[in-house]
């Protein structure tokens, strides 16, 4: 089995990036790796630290790794969103194979400073996970929002990038490029689109030289989503997308057999949904480009 360093390096390769797929539970864990094996595409599945505190941190683990290990398929554990050092520890014991250690909220250079001490304490333990550093305000939440954060002045530039990089040593670097967390309600009923900002993706990408992770891309434009992965995107987050999928498809059931109580009749639904979701999304992400086509 090929490391996600390699995945990840195969993928930059071949202009196509990772799907990373938020789950906290069997239905969207199944829907995720469903959707991966009919595509036969690496994917990785993430889980934040409340998304962590209901699925179990060593229970998700054990799971996760014995689909990869019957199946013999590429799919990876990401401990998404961690705050704190403590947390980093558990998720690395555990054996996830990749952190995203978000200090962003905090003064870029207290940022960095923490940033640096978690890398090297969450190495000395587990060498091989990937560290992911986070950069910049994209807000908070994958719930379906009100009103739009303004987001403007937390945006990232290449020379924040490159010092970050090069101060902490993570492996990954999380920019704000226009992404936003979350939905609006617009967004979910398909009437408005987020929109990157693919010139500053390239030249992060060109000051940082790091594997870059494009967080809040639910609702984003299918051709900015496209032309970020062509700038230098190598995963893109997946959440809120997936929570409407998977709403809707539990309400469809039950609407639809309303004397049902047997879970394995009743979740079907809720997992096709969230699965179409994903495979949407992995035929997207894994697109090689053919510029002669393209013109
Ligand atoms: O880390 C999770 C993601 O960044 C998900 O964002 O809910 O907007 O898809 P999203
Ligand atoms: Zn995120």
């Amino acid at each position: 089995m090929q490391s996600l360093r390699d995945l990840l390096q195969a993928a930059q390769d071949k202009g196509v990036a990772l799907g990373h797929f938020n789950i906290s539970d069997l239905v969207l864990l199944k829907a995720v790796f469903a959707a991966a094996r009919e595509r036969n595409v690496p994917v990785l599945v993430g889980l934040s630290e409340g998304e962590r505190e209901f699925a179990g941190t060593q229970q998700i683990a054990a799971f996760v790794r014995s689909l990869r290990e019957e199946f013999d398929f590429p799919i990876f554990l990401n401990a998404d969103h961690t705050h704190s050092l403590a947390k980093g520890l558990e998720a690395a014991k555990a054996g996830f194979d990749s952190i995203v250690f978000d200090l962003s909220a905090l003064p870029f250079a207290e940022n960095v400073r923490q940033t640096k001490q978690a890398v090297e304490a969450l190495k000395s333990i587990h060498p091989a996970m990937l560290i992911e550093g986070e950069i910049g305000d994209i807000g908070s939440g994958s719930e379906i929002h009100e009103t739009a954060p303004d987001l403007v002045k937390g945006l990232s530039t290449p020379e924040e990038a490159r010092q970050f990089v090069e101060g902490t040593g993570v492996d990954i670097l999380a920019p704000a490029v226009g992404n936003m967390h979350g939905m609006l309600l617009s967004m979910v009923q398909g009437k408005a689109k987020k929109r990157l900002h693919i010139e500053s993706i390239a030249a992060i990408k060109r000051a940082s030289g790091a594997f870059l992770t494009l967080h809040g891309g639910s609702g984003t434009d299918d051709e900015d989503l496209r032309e970020a992965i062509a700038a230098g995107i190598n995963i893109v987050h997946i959440n809120t997308e997936l929570r409407v999928a998977w709403r809707r498809g539990l309400e469809q059931s039950l609407a639809s057999q309303p004397a049902e109580v047997v879970p394995y009749k009743i979740l079907p639904p809720a997992i096709e949904a969230v699965e179409a979701v994903v495979n949407s999304r992995l035929e997207l992400f894994n697109r090689e480009r053919h510029f002669a086509q393209e013109g």
